[in-house]
């Protein structure tokens, strides 16, 4: 099978899944999530994103029993088949007229979904261009949740302006994260990404990453980012995404930097399978 959908408990073709529209999900972004990628149909870092999984259902006192779930993703890898595939998975407080009041007795949804990966070697040769935005969002970003809107319009944002992506900067100057990824600078050698904290996402490709290289857990100003010799974005989607350009102001050499080069080539060599090591 290709594509493909898992909902409430069916395996279907992606085209045909649907859910209610009064899923809370859909009414409210009342709905937690994750992606994990697979390398050769193994799901990445299954352990790590269950554990972020449980740690956003409880953080939204969303009472969900997330045992079943290994097993459900494993399947899943396989049927779809694709070396390389994106698996997302949400779940939703349920199905309930519209009220903003938790209904007592709600059976919460499950979806998942299995699609190929589509690489981006142009990233890895190029860099991305990147601006900086208010970080308008809430003030619970740790939490995995599908109310994105903040930064659907941040990245739409960076789009108009000839960047690939955004990143979320505080009224005070502090960088916290892109719209889909944690923010590493290299400065004098040293490569500092922000701390752990309700403004950010705590990646699981950020936290990997600490794992095998010497990384200091440290504020990030606008100007550190700004004046940084290298820049890159981690998230599970893209490994890690080097940063040329930042507001139209070129940075390094213009080129991914040799720090970057190697974080990626480290995380590479520690986390993918030989057969898929094309980079
Ligand atoms: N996003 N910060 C934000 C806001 C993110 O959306 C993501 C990932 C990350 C990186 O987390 P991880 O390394 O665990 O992927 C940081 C996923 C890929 C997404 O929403 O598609």
């Amino acid at each position: 099978m290709p594509e493909l959908a898992y909902v409430n408990g069916q395996f279907m073709p992606l085209a045909h899944a649907t859910v209610s529209v009064e899923d809370r999900g859909f009414q409210f972004a009342d709905s937690v999530y994750e992606v994990l990628r697979t390398y050769n149909c193994q799901p990445f870092a299954l352990d790590e994103h269950l554990a972020r999984l449980r740690r956003s259902l409880a953080a939204i006192a969303l009472d969900y029993r997330t045992e079943p779930l290994r097993e459900i993703i494993e399947e899943a890898a396989r049927r779809a088949a694709f070396p390389e595939a994106i698996i997302y998975l949400q779940i939703t407080r349920g199905v309930a007229p519209r009220n903003r009041a938790i209904p007592p007795e709600v059976k919460p949804t499950l979806v998942l979904t299995v699609r190929e990966l589509v690489p981006h070697p142009e990233w890895e040769a190029h860099g991305i261009c990147v601006i900086t935005v208010p970080d308008n969002r809430w003030g619970r970003c740790d939490i995995k949740t599908v109310g994105l809107l903040a930064n659907v319009l941040a990245h739409q944002a960076a789009r108009q302006a000839g960047a690939q992506d955004a990143i979320f900067v505080e009224s005070d100057g502090t960088v916290n994260e892109s719209t889909a990824g944690n923010v590493f600078v290299v400065q004098g050698g040293q490569l500092r990404t922000p701390p752990k904290s309700h403004r950010i996402l705590a990646g699981i490709t950020r936290d990997k990453l600490m794992e095998i290289m010497p990384v200091v857990e440290a504020r990030v100003s606008q100007d550190d980012l700004l004046g940084a010799d290298e820049v890159f974005l981690t998230a599970t989607t893209v490994e890690v995404v080097p940063v040329v350009a930042v507001n139209g102001k070129q940075i390094g050499s213009g080129k991914p930097g040799p720090i970057t080069k190697q974080a990626w080539a480290t995380f590479r060599k520690n986390f993918r399978p030989a057969a898929l090591s094309h980079g």
